[in-house]
């Protein structure tokens, strides 16, 4: 199926979604699969180049128009694949350490930069429905991986990267907060 990137200038993007009923329909199935097509073909240089689009490393799906609690994540970290197409998460522990990424982030959905740290917690524990393991998974993540999973589950509740930066001191570490 086609896929029509939601931009922030759209008011849809603050939407909160909707859980997801299991087992998958063939529908969202077909979403979870060209949102995931769209992710890993947003990496090839020259396909991204031919078609005007960003690479990106995760989609949600309100970000092609469905308000529904799923999202994709792809990208490779030293040689391994990190691949989910997660239903309904949930963030179920996190740690009182933070982190940021000290570029700051961008969104699929963000075409304007928007300068200063992100701050995120440095460890979470998610529990979602994979569709790629076709099971409940328990995903402790950290860092850069923590990072990229709350900047996708914001997306679910209508929050953007940017809503986290502290306008006033953007690039001043919270105590605590690892810069990564
Ligand atoms: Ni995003």
């Amino acid at each position: 199926m086609k896929l029509k990137l939601v931009k922030d200038n759209n008011p849809k993007i603050r939407k909160k979604s909707e859980e997801v009923s299991l087992p998958l329909s063939a529908e969202d199935k077909e979403l979870l699969d060209s949102m995931f097509n769209y992710l890993v073909k947003s990496q090839d240089e020259e396909y991204a180049q031919k078609h005007h689009i960003k690479a990106g490393v995760g989609l949600a799906a309100i970000q092609v128009g469905y308000a529904k609690r799923m999202f994709v994540i792809y990208y490779e970290k030293a040689g391994q694949i990190i691949q989910y197409k997660l239903v309904n998460p949930k963030i179920i522990e996190t740690s009182i350490k933070k982190c940021a990424l000290q570029d700051g982030e961008g969104c699929l959905s963000v075409d304007k930069e928007h300068r200063g740290l992100v701050h995120r917690y440095y460890k979470i524990v998610m529990k979602a429905y994979d569709a790629i393991q076709e099971k409940d998974i328990t995903i402790t993540a950290h860092g850069y991986d923590a990072v990229v999973l709350q900047h996708e589950y914001d997306h679910l509740n209508g929050i953007l990267f940017y809503d986290h930066i502290v306008y006033d001191t953007p690039f001043v570490q919270l105590p605590n907060e690892e810069l990564i």
